[in-house]
């Protein structure tokens, strides 16, 4: 379950409900202000992305009406709460990147503006997202070693990239394979969106 805060912000349950004092640290995970800069980075654009997930089916579930649609949103909504449970233990509070409002924003939006147009549109658009985040997170599996400090993350990036491989697959099925040309382009927005997004929460 993802609660929203007084504050605006977006935590999962179970942070919402842990110590102040140790939020975000949690025993299992390598502590994140010591992991070197390159992976700092990479996991702050991961948390980002799962909180965009999060924001992107919110914005599905806010506008449309087809039932098919808001089931297949339901379902990948839960899970895209879990992956950001996880990212919330691994990538500590002061590890995060400042743009979570414009992830947040621009995730919901994501989400909605499909929705508008009809249920293929969004499953596109799901299919164009989960194909950058799989490759997103298959670099960053590569440069991990399977064994020693950085085996559990490994092992959760691959349990994370396994769940929207099924996600990109699922949309793909459920898509028309015939798109016009301002899908097309729409899906060729968001998939530059999301690198550039990535960028930025890689710096910020
Ligand atoms: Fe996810
Ligand atoms: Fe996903």
């Amino acid at each position: 379950m993802v609660l929203d805060k007084s504050d605006g912000t977006l935590v999962s349950e179970t942070e919402s409900t842990a110590n102040p004092a140790t939020a975000g640290v949690t025993a299992g995970w390598p502590d994140f202000g010591a992991l070197p800069g390159w992976l700092q980075q990479e996991l702050r654009s991961d948390h980002a992305g799962e909180y965009g997930a999060v924001m992107i089916y919110r914005g599905v579930l806010a506008v449309s009406k087809d039932t098919s649609v808001r089931q297949f949103a339901e379902r990948h909504l839960l899970t895209e709460g879990q992956h950001l449970a996880l990212m919330e233990e691994i990538v500590s509070r002061r590890g995060r990147t400042k743009l979570l409002p414009l992830w947040r924003l621009m995730g919901w939006l994501t989400g909605a503006l499909p929705a508008l147009v009809g249920r293929h549109a969004v499953f596109a658009t799901i299919e164009a997202v989960e194909t950058f985040v799989d490759h997103h997170y298959e670099q960053q599996i590569q440069r991990l070693p399977a064994q020693g400090t950085y085996a559990s993350l490994r092992e959760t990036l691959l349990k994370c990239q396994a769940d929207e491989v099924s996600h990109r697959d699922e949309a793909a099925r459920l898509a028309l394979p015939r798109r016009g040309i301002l899908l097309r382009a729409w899906c060729a927005v968001v998939g530059t969106g999301s690198m550039l997004a990535v960028i930025a929460a890689k710096r910020v």
